[in-house]
Parts: structure tokens; sequence; C-alpha cells
């Protein structure tokens, strides 16, 4: 018998953890958000709640709506909160062995036919799934970068994902107002494997001098209608991503082509990050964003 999804565990409290809780919460799910800092729980519920406000000011959701979704949202510091959870979702930092050590905190605290969902943009959902208990209950559920925003979530089914934890997953995604495009488990799945080489062209071509950080965005914004610029784009994703996912194309799938760039490495290196970090490609610390280029 398959798990109706009611209530909803989140482990993050990072800009996608709380963007998914912002979402479920909308969406008249019951939601724990997890983080092991107090602080970053605070500060993604006073995001969430900034967030759901400029939505009011914009006519999308009511007053009601906001102040009904935010008291669905319960934060905690401790993982037993998700024993009455039929869906996790985990939304922690894109390392391997974080997401293996939350899943041997996680398995132990939920019922047997609780769903694990993970937010990897470019693991392997069988090889983090032969990671729990339950492969079979196990599921890549990837959203887009602003959660609350963006219309898509990929689903990847792992090699054991049974038939129920799939569609059950999928009605939810339905419910939450998402459109669904279903991916194969290969590196980086569709829409990292696709936005990512271009990302890392668009560095390539600002490290061989073909363009200025200006002319590059400018170029893609208006000439390919892209809402942001490559690089732009990058600062916005964090370019510790965008590498993250360089290296995992190369080394899965061990083609040349997907090299990072020797420019991106630096950057992350020193450290400018992008927009988190308030240095990427854009200086962000005065009112309009500078190129550091
Ligand atoms: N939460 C809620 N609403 C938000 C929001 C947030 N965090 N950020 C923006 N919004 C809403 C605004 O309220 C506004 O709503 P409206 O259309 O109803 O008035 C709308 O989004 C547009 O916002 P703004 O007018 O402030 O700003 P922009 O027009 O510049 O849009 C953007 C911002 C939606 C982020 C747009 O620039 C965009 O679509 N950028 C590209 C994003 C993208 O490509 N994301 C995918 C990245 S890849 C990824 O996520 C995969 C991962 O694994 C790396």
């Amino acid at each position: 018998m398959a798990v109706k999804i009611k209530r909803v565990g989140v482990i993050g409290a990072g800009h996608m953890g709380s963007g998914i809780a912002h979402v479920c919460g909308l969406a008249g799910y019951g939601v724990v958000i997890n983080d092991l800092s107090a602080d970053r729980l605070k500060a993604a519920l006073a995001t969430i709640n900034g967030n759901m406000a400029r939505q009011v000011k914009r006519q999308r959701i009511t007053e009601e709506q906001r102040k009904n979704a935010l008291k669905r949202i319960v934060p905690a510091e401790s993982m037993d909160v998700f024993a009455s959870c039929d869906l996790v979702i985990e939304a922690a930092t894109e390392k391997e062995e974080v997401k293996r050590k939350v899943y041997s905190e996680l398995c132990p605290m939920l019922r047997s036919d609780a769903i694990i969902g993970s937010n990897s943009s470019s693991i392997s959902i069988t090889r983090l799934a032969a990671a729990t208990d339950r492969p079979e209950h196990f599921i890549g559920i990837h959203f887009m970068n602003p959660p609350a925003v963006m219309e898509l979530v990929e689903l990847i089914r792992g090699i054991a994902t049974d038939d129920e934890t799939f569609e059950t997953t999928r009605e939810f995604c339905v419910n939450l107002g998402k459109t669904v495009a279903v991916s194969e488990d290969f590196p980086a799945f569709i829409v990292n494997r696709i936005l990512m080489p271009m990302i890392n062209e668009a560095i390539y071509t600002l490290y061989e001098g073909v363009g200025t950080v200006e002319a590059i965005d400018t170029a893609m914004r208006l000439g390919a209608h892209h809402p942001m610029g490559p690089l732009q784009l990058a600062d916005f994703v964090g370019l510790d991503t965008c590498l993250s996912v360089m290296q995992m194309l190369y080394e899965g799938l061990a083609d040349s082509k997907y090299r990072p760039c020797p420019l991106l490495v630096k950057y992350v290196e020193a450290g400018w990050l992008g927009r988190k970090t308030q240095r990427g490609f854009y200086d962000y610390r005065q009112e309009k964003p500078v190129p550091t280029r």
C-alpha cells in the first residue's frame, strides 16, 4: 500500500531547503525543516517569510495563504521529528559524504514506508539510495533555484526505486503546482547536463578574452532571451555548485568536453562563490553589482 503524503521533512535550511519548505507549506503540507544550526533555521524562516510577503505584494498569494503556510512550517534541530513524516527531502550540501552521514542518522528515525527524496543536482541516485536502508523508497527530486518560482521538478529513479514511490512522488510534485520532467540516473540528469556546460563555456569565453563579463551576459540575455546572463546565473546558483556539477560530468562521463574551466576553479579556490559570498563574476558589496574582471 503506497504511503499518502501529508507531512514532509526537509533536511538543510540553505537556499534550496528553505525554498522547498516554502513551496510545500503553501501547497498545504505540514513541513518540518531541519538543520544543525539554529541560526540557519532562524534565517531560513525569515527568508521564507520575506519571499511569501513579496508574493502577497505581487498578488500571487493572499495574506491568509501566507499566514497559514507559515504556521505549517516548523523548525527542528534534531531528526527525531521525522518519525511523523511521509516524505523527507534531503537538501544537504552537495557532497556525497555529507549526504551519506545524513542518511545514516535519518533512516533509524523513519517509518519503514516513508520515502526519502534527494534534491541532489548531480550525484548518482542509485549510489545514494544504496547508502540507505530503503533503496526502493528512495528517489531523486530535483528542484530548480529559486524553488518558489521555477515551474520544474526533475524526478530521477534509482535502479531500485519502486513504482509506488515514483507515482506517489510524481503526484506530490503535481500537488505542489510543479511540472515534472523524468530523467534517467546519469550524471547531472537533464537540466544540469545541458545548463552547466553552457555556463562553463561562458566562463571559457571570458577566460579566452572573447568577451567581457558584461558583454557575455548581455549577449545571452538579449541574444538568446535568457532571463539572466550565464555568469550572472553562475553567481546565483553558486560557483562551487557549478564546479562540482562539471567535475561530476567530467569524471562520470570520462569525456574531456566537460573539463571545468580553470578560471571557474580559480574563483572557487578564492572563495568567490557568487552571491552567497558577495563576490563571484560580480561584486555584490555595493548596490549595483560590478564585474570582477
Ligand atoms: N521566492 C519567491 N518568489 C520569488 C523569489 C523567491 N526566492 N525570487 C523571485 N521571486 C518572484 C518575484 O516575486 C517575482 O514574482 P512575479 O513574477 O509574480 O511578480 C518573480 O519571481 C520575478 O522576480 P523579480 O522581478 O524580482 O526578478 P526577475 O524578474 O529578475 O526574476 C528570477 C528572478 C525568477 C530568478 C529570474 O531571473 C530567472 O528565472 N532566472 C533564471 C533562474 C534559473 O535558471 N534557475 C535554474 C538554475 S539551475 C538549477 O537551479 C539547478 C541546480 O541544481 C543548480
